[in-house]
C-alpha cells in the first residue's frame, strides 16, 4: 500500500451524506417518497463502487468488481422507479375517482335531492343508495334513465315519471355531469366498487358537504326526523265525519307556497280521506321520514297530479300518523286516528 488514504472512504462518506439528506427529503415529503428512497440508494451504490474501486490494486479485478456492483444496482433500481410510477398512478386514479364523486354528490344535492333524499334514502322518486333493483342495471341502463328520464304512463309518452336531464332532451346537465353522478350511484354498491377495483368510499356521504345554501341544509336535516307532535290546538277534531277531503292548496304562510288545509286532524278509525290537489304543481302525501305509520299502507304514489289529482285512503288502524309533502318538505301535516 503506497498511499494508506483510500479515496473510496470519502466518496462513501459523502454518498452515505447524501443518502441520509434524501432519505430525510422524503420523511419531510419535500421531495416525493419513493423517489428520494430511490436517490438515496443511487448515492450508496455509486459510493460502494467507487470504494471497491480505489480499494484493489488489480485492475482486472478492479473492473470485474464495479462491473458487477453496477448491474447489481441498476437491477435494483429499475424495479424501485416500476413500483414508483405504478404507485404514482395508482394514487392519480384514486384522486381523480375522488374528485368524480365529489361533483356527482355536489349535482345530486342541487338536482335530485328533493325527490331522492339527499342521503339517496327515496323520498317521492325510488331510493338510490344501494338499491339492489337498481345495482342491477348496467351503467349504460343508468345512463339513459338519468339523460331521457322515465315515462309515467304508457298511454301518455310524452309525460315523464322522471324528468329527462340531459341537455339533449332539454335537461339542464351534460354528459359529464351524468357520467358524474353515474359513478356517484354506483359508489354506494359495494359489489360494484369490488368488481372495477374502486376505492369502497360512498359518494353519499360527500352530499351534506357540498351543500352551501342553508335553506337546502335545513331541508337535509329534516329529511332525516319526523319532527314532534304539534300543540293540542293546532289540531281540528273532525272525528264526527266518516269521509274527508283535505285541499292541497295554495299557502300564503308556508315557505313551500302550499299547504294541506287543515293541515292537523284528528279522524276516527275507518274513516276515508281525500287529499284534492287544487295547485299547479304535482304533490304527495309521505309519512314523515324517521317515522313509521301504524298502517305501513299509508303512502300516496309519487305524484298526485296538478289541478286535478286526488289521493284517498281509509285509516283502520289507530294511532299517529306525521306526513308530509316529499317534493315540497315544507308541507308537513299530522293524522291522529282516535278508536
Ligand atoms: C321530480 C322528482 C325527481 C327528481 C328531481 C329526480 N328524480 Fe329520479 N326518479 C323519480 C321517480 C318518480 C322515479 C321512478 C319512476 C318510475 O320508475 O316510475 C325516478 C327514478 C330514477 C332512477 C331509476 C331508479 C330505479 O330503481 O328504477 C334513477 C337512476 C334516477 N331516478 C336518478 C335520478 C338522478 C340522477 C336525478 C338528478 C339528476 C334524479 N333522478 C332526479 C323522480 C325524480
Amino acid at each position: 500500500m503506497q498511499n494508506n488514504r483510500n479515496p473510496g472512504l470519502f466518496a462513501v462518506a459523502i454518498g452515505t451524506a447524501l443518502a441520509v439528506l434524501f432519505a430525510l427529503l422524503g420523511f419531510t415529503r419535500i421531495l416525493e417518497g419513493r423517489l428520494s428512497f430511490g436517490l438515496a440508494a443511487i448515492c450508496v451504490i455509486v459510493a460502494t463502487l467507487l470504494y471497491i474501486f480505489y480499494s484493489r490494486g488489480n485492475a482486472v479485478t478492479r473492473t470485474g468488481y464495479a462491473a458487477l456492483v453496477l448491474v447489481l444496482g441498476v437491477g435494483l433500481i429499475i424495479p424501485i422507479l416500476m413500483v414508483d410510477q405504478q404507485q404514482a398512478q395508482a394514487d392519480q386514479t384514486a384522486a381523480t375517482y375522488d374528485k368524480t364523486l365529489h361533483r356527482g354528490a355536489a349535482l345530486f344535492g342541487q338536482y335530485c335531492a328533493t325527490c331522492h333524499g339527499f342521503q339517496g334514502q327515496g323520498i317521492a322518486g325510488p331510493k338510490l343508495n344501494n338499491n339492489p333493483d337498481l345495482n342491477k342495471f348496467t351503467d349504460d341502463d343508468i345512463t339513459r334513465i338519468i339523460s331521457a328520464g322515465i315515462p309515467g304512463d304508457p298511454a301518455k309518452p310524452t309525460v315523464l315519471a322522471m324528468p329527462a336531464w340531459s341537455v339533449r332532451y332539454g335537461g339542464s346537465l351534460t354528459d359529464d355531469d351524468i357520467h358524474y353522478l353515474l359513478a356517484f350511484i354506483r359508489s354506494s354498491d359495494k359489489a360494484y366498487l369490488k368488481t372495477q377495483g374502486l376505492p369502497s368510499t360512498n359518494g353519499f356521504g360527500y352530499v351534506l358537504g357540498s351543500l352551501t345554501n342553508p335553506t337546502q341544509i335545513a331541508q337535509f336535516n329534516s329529511q332525516l326526523k319526523t319532527g314532534s307532535k304539534p300543540a293540542a290546538n293546532q289540531f281540528t277534531d273532525m272525528s264526527g265525519q266518516k269521509a274527508i277531503t283535505i285541499p292541497i292548496e295554495n299557502s300564503t304562510t308556508n315557505p313551500s307556497g302550499f299547504d294541506f288545509t287543515p293541515p292537523n286532524i284528528i279522524v276516527k278509525v275507518g274513516t276515508t280521506v281525500t287529499w284534492e290537489n287544487k295547485t299547479a304543481q304535482p304533490h304527495n302525501v309521505f309519512p314523515r321520514q324517521g317515522s313509521t305509520p301504524p298502517d305501513a299502507t299509508f303512502k300516496s304514489p309519487p305524484l298526485i297530479a296538478a289541478e286535478t289529482g286526488t289521493f284517498v285512503f281509509t285509516f283502520t288502524k289507530t294511532g299517529e300518523y306525521p306526513y308530509y309533502c316529499a317534493i315540497h318538505p315544507a308541507m308537513v301535516a299530522w293524522i291522529t286516528v282516535v278508536a
